[in-house]
């Protein structure tokens, strides 16, 4: 098996679709019960064997350098406090790996958020993550993605189904099934209308890639939304190598839009164990008093 080190995570969005509450705060700091989003992408690439988390920030990003940092101040006084379990959730976080953090000075779009991180990437291949997408899994999605790309060499893109009305808020691509849940993909849009979209699979937040993308990326104009996608590059590197596709095995938690992250709260929270049966009795409450 050959391994992937490094992982990119672009953190430099706006988070318009989460505005107010993104106008100071980085949405990727927003929590999903007890941790800040992005924790869990970070996390899932650590259980998957990633060693160098790469951060593309950008201005107000601050809070994510701190939060993956350590915190020798907040360590002595959860120690001086005999808090035992919090010191050593607070530790393990610092502790996940080696951050790396490049900067994107505009705001461009995904494509351009990746090509930012080239040179910390070098001439490897890399996995993305967006931390909006949380995958609730048996076995980690970046880890059911590098079973696939050990086997085929070529960048593979992670895969769900959506619904229609979700379709134009994704990127989709179609493809021939070359054994089950496994696509060679042929075609790829990002954010099509529905007539215009090849299939219902959305491309979510998890790509491995091979560094000739970086051309690709620097080849691709501005695409949808007037954005410098990473999708557009994916069509190129279609064409010129192959991609895959999986779609993986587990539970898609939307955090990237308003109602999927309210929807996001109760799921993580009913699976959390201290919280799981006082929210289900507070649901249990909220749904008797409709009646
Ligand atoms: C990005 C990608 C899109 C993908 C989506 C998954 O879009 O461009 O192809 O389907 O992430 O969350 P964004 O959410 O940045 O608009």
């Amino acid at each position: 098996m050959k391994n992937l080190r490094k992982a990119v995570f672009p953190v430099a969005g706006w988070g318009t679709r989460f505005l107010p509450a993104t106008k100071a705060s980085p949405k990727e700091m927003i929590p999903l019960v007890d941790k800040p989003v992005i924790q869990y992408a970070v996390e899932e690439a650590a259980s998957s064997g990633i060693e160098t988390m790469i951060f593309v920030t950008g201005r107000g990003k601050r809070a994510i350098e701190d939060h993956f940092d350590s915190s020798p101040e907040l360590e002595l006084f959860l120690k001086e406090k005999g808090k035992d379990l919090e010191l050593e959730e607070i530790k393990k976080i610092s502790s996940l790996a080696r951050c790396i953090f490049v900067r994107q000075r505009e705001a461009l779009g995904l494509g351009h958020a990746v090509l930012c991180a080239r040179e910390a990437v070098g001439d490897e291949s890399f996995a993305v993550l967006l931390g909006d997408d949380v995958v609730d899994a048996q076995v980690p999605v970046l880890a059911q993605m590098m079973e696939v790309w050990n086997r085929y060499q070529k960048p593979v893109i992670g895969l769900m189904e959506v619904p229609q009305h979700l379709i134009p808020r994704y990127g989709i691509a179609a493809g021939e099934e070359r054994e089950p849940g496994v696509f060679k993909i042929t075609q790829m849009v990002e954010k099509p209308a529905v007539e215009e979209a090849p299939s219902n699979l959305a491309i979510v937040g998890r790509y491995i890639l091979t560094p000739d993308i970086f051309e690709k990326i620097e080849e691709s104009g501005r695409g949808a939304l007037g954005e410098i996608q990473l999708t557009d590059a994916l069509v190129a590197a279609m064409k010129d190598q192959g991609v895959y596709g999986i779609v993986f095995k587990g539970r898609y938690l939307d955090c990237g839009t308003k109602i999927g992250w309210i929807k996001s709260q109760i799921y993580a929270a009913l699976k959390h164990p201290e919280m799981a049966e006082e929210i289900r009795e507070y649901l249990k409450e909220m749904v008797d008093s409709w009646r």
